[in-house]
């Protein structure tokens, strides 16, 4: 049995901005849900629930007060709780075994509650000794320095520059700057750390659209920016594996990572060549 590795994204991407990919009556079920087009040439971009679950829905003070009083969540704290650690150790570890073989000589992550990179590293570790377990780290965010010299900060924190509102990053589900338990079940393990900035990031997802059809989050922009990072630190081009995940899809950072306009006005420039830069050790 034999397989092949066909990526549909590319193909996809090959009939990019086509009049049907343009055209939002003929858009998916998914992009409808987020985007509305309206009657000017603006676009709402929207998360509202269905409608039933809209305004004036609930008639009777009875109803209200069974929906107020009705238990309707559960606090997972994922950035406290070990089975998030346990879930990565027992899953994305395993599989990322599986699919490679056991061929892998470097895992790359970002850290938010901590979870993946401390269960998928460890379990990789526990496979194989020398695999080198590695952070990508956003502006603003002290896990940088956390693993590069035990020290919790970052220099945005430093005395007489701190805001009272924190606008550090565009890049959305990692970088953190408190002490996780999860993270912390990571640093034994953690052999090195990158930091990304914003630029970096945006770049990286817009060359990711034009160059392999994949549309991705900024958590995953920063972690293939980590992984270029890796490779020229240590000048591997002998067939070396670094394994990332790609956390989330763009659709999901229409209102900051993928709008222009506001990263004009957050002054982050979209810079489509930075990557060759830094491909090429120019940046
Ligand atoms: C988009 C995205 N990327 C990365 C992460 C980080 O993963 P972890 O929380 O396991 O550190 C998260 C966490 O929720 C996320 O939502």
């Amino acid at each position: 049995m034999w397989f092949q590795f066909v990526n549909l994204a590319r193909e996809r991407a090959k009939h990019f901005g086509s009049e049907e990919a343009q055209d939002p009556a003929k858009a998916t079920p998914t992009h409808r849900g987020h985007l509305i087009p309206t009657l000017s040439s603006s676009v709402v971009v929207t998360t509202t629930a269905d409608e039933a679950l809209a305004d004036g829905v609930l008639t009777s003070p009875e109803e209200e007060k069974e929906f107020e009083m009705k238990p309707r969540g559960f606090f997972a704290d994922q950035f406290e709780n070990r089975s998030n650690y346990y879930a990565h150790l027992d899953g994305t570890g395993p599989e990322i075994w599986r699919q490679t073989s056991g061929f892998i000589d470097a895992f790359v992550s970002g850290a938010g509650t901590g979870g993946t990179i401390a269960g998928t590293g460890q379990y990789l570790r526990n496979k194989k000794e020398d695999i080198i377990v590695a952070l990508t780290d956003p502006e603003g965010s002290g896990l940088f320095n956390k693993v590069k010299y035990g020290v919790m900060f970052d220099r945005k924190e430093a005395e007489g520059t701190k805001r009272r509102h924190q606008v550090d990053t565009v890049v959305e589900g990692i970088g953190i700057n408190r002490l996780t338990h999860n993270f912390e079940l990571a640093l034994p393990i953690v052999d090195d750390a990158f930091r990304v900035t914003d630029e970096e990031a945006v770049a990286m997802s817009r060359y990711l659209v034009h160059h392999d059809g994949l549309f991705l989050g900024s958590s995953s922009a920063c972690n293939l920016i980590a992984c270029i990072r890796l490779v020229k630190k240590l000048g591997w081009n002998n067939g070396e594996r670094i394994v990332t995940i790609l956390c989330d899809s763009g659709n999901r950072h229409y209102s900051k990572f993928w709008n222009d306009e506001y990263l004009a006005k957050a002054d982050i420039a979209v810079d489509m060549h930075l990557v060759d830069r830094i491909l090429t050790g120019e940046a």
